[in-house]
């Protein structure tokens, strides 16, 4: 499914595309779209053509390894998530294209950071790129959850991360 580019801020004409996610701790949700945007990638794309990182609002678990039941249900689907913990700051929206928020909470935080309109034109919530699940206008936080919140992250991510590289890649080809 191709989501129509206009949702896409302007890209570079040469180089990768750069794309951050970004959750609150960077320890489940937002290292899970990076894992699984990076997988997408090397099966689908070309690496060379994509930066894929990812960074918390928050400051709790900076350095850290994701959480193990995050790491543990991505492995069950092929994924080896390897990212350290960071927390998001001013230089990323020069770093960054794509700046990509889990939920309103996250969106809300990236807004008030951000140095300028255009900066701010970065930043894509996640939802946005969802076909599947569109009951869903967010990634919800599975931190107080049981596995199936887990669960749900991937599933979500799965179809949004394939829009999001289908829809980026349409805009190479025209
Ligand atoms: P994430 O989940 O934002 O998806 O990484 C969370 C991880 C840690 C905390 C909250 C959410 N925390 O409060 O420590």
């Amino acid at each position: 499914m191709i989501i129509p580019s206009f949702i896409l801020p302007p890209l570079p004409s040469d180089g990768p595309v750069k794309v951050l996610f970004v959750c609150l701790g960077n320890i489940c949700r937002s290292p899970a779209a990076e894992g699984v945007m990076k997988e997408i990638v090397d099966s689908q794309g070309n690496p060379a053509r994509w930066v894929i990182d990812s960074a918390g609002t928050g400051n709790y678990h900076i350095g850290d390894l994701p959480d193990p039941r995050m790491r543990a249900h991505a492995r069950r689907r092929g994924l080896n998530l390897t990212h350290r913990c960071r927390q998001v700051c001013l230089s990323d929206f020069d770093d960054f294209d794509i700046i990509v928020p889990m939920d309103a909470s996250n969106e809300r935080n990236l807004r008030a950071l951000a140095p300028s309109p255009q900066a701010e034109a970065k930043i894509v919530p996640m939802a946005r790129f969802f076909t599947l699940a569109t009951r869903y206008d967010h990634v919800p936080d599975p931190y107080y959850e049981g596995a199936e919140g887990f669960e749900l992250v991937l599933d979500l991510l799965q179809d949004g991360c394939q829009n999001l590289f289908d829809t980026v890649e349409q805009t190479f080809t025209h």
